[in-house]
């Protein structure tokens, strides 16, 4: 295989080694099952025409393989990948950079791009739509455009919030992907593949303990996977067991429902401070010290998938089922 640039501010602090871990083709990616039978066929009839891939949106809660399928596509298709970031691009210069760097066929990720300020998005548009750049050159009276062509590319965008994202951006998007949390058995699967890339030895009961408490989360499974493999080798006799798996995630604070000490201080801080709720989005977060963004993006889809939060029109309310799962009375 040639070599694939994978480059991103996106990704500073995800260590090579959590990119050796992720699949390169759609065949060894578990789960997405929609998302990964459309894009075959997308994949494959752009092939046959020889054009290059539509452009593709992808949404959903971070951890969930966003930049693992910009890179499969990328990688199906046989061509490079170039990326970058919405905050990353801050004049319409550094874009202009990026596009005329491109070759024939390339894939453009762009992660968080709702983030892309609008004068930037402006640039895109036409960049997307037919593949060229209108530039203006001088200033005043005499400031004029120039249209400059770029090769054909394929642009996929990724963002943890569909609704922050402008309709013209959406609308120039052929391919719009929601990624959904993964199943526990789907995610016993990734377990068990990371393992085997790790070179570790786990029981299917073990596979099935992490998958419970990873949150629906690829990411954190592989994550968790490598500090209870820690656990294992210097605990155990390096093999992870059921048991074994148990006691290593309780120790990292991840509880059977694989909620954390955030998780935690937020539902309590809502019933025992709130009463239960309802309460505001800011007032919920600047009550235990986070950003009310990190809340919304990272914590809160988690808790409305497993109905331990509900949002009302007045605000956040815990329910009955955090009650039971917290060991707490349901305030009358
Ligand atoms: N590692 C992380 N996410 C994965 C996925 N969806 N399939 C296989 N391995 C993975």
């Amino acid at each position: 295989m040639d070599e694939r640039v994978i480059s991103s501010e996106a990704e500073v602090g995800d260590s090579q080694f959590e990119q050796s871990l992720r699949p390169q083709f759609l065949r060894q990616y578990i789960g997405q099952d929609k998302v990964k039978h459309n894009l075959q066929i997308f994949i494959e009839a752009a092939k046959l025409r020889e054009e290059c891939l539509d452009h593709v949106l992808l949404y959903g809660p971070p951890g969930l393989g966003k930049t693992t399928l910009a890179a499969v596509i990328a990688n199906e298709m046989g061509v490079n990948l170039r990326t970058t970031s919405g905050p990353a691009i801050e004049r319409p210069g550094d874009l202009a950079a990026i596009l005329t760097a491109l070759e024939p066929g390339d894939v453009l990720f762009i992660d968080e791009i709702h983030r892309l300020p609008r004068s930037i998005e402006e640039v895109l548009y036409p960049a997307m739509e037919d593949f060229c750049l209108d530039i203006v050159i001088g200033k005043g009276p005499s400031a004029r455009s120039v249209r400059l062509d770029l090769p054909p590319f394929t642009l996929v965008g990724a963002t943890t919030r569909a609704g922050a994202i402008s309709a013209p951006l959406r609308d120039r998007f052929g391919v719009l992907c929601r990624l959904e949390y993964y199943t526990e058995e789907q995610l016993k699967d990734i377990v068990v593949r990371t393992a085997e890339i790790l070179d570790t030895s786990i029981t299917s009961t073990g596979a099935i303990e992490m998958a419970r408490r990873s949150r629906g989360t690829p990411r954190i499974a592989n994550r968790l996977l490598r500090r209870v493999r820690d656990f294992a080798q210097v605990k155990g006799d390096g093999e992870i067991t059921s048991e074994l798996a148990s006691q290593a995630l309780e120790l990292l604070q991840v509880d059977k429902k694989g909620l954390d000490h955030i998780d935690h201080k937020l539902i309590l801080s809502i019933m025992d401070r709130f009463k239960g709720g309802p309460v505001g989005l800011d007032t919920m977060a600047a009550s235990i010290g986070e950003e009310s963004d990190t809340i919304e993006d990272v914590y809160e889809p988690y808790l409305l998938q497993i109905g331990f939060l509900q949002r009302t029109p007045r605000g956040r309310m815990v329910t009955n089922l955090a009650y039971e799962h917290f060991d707490r009375e349901v305030p009358k």
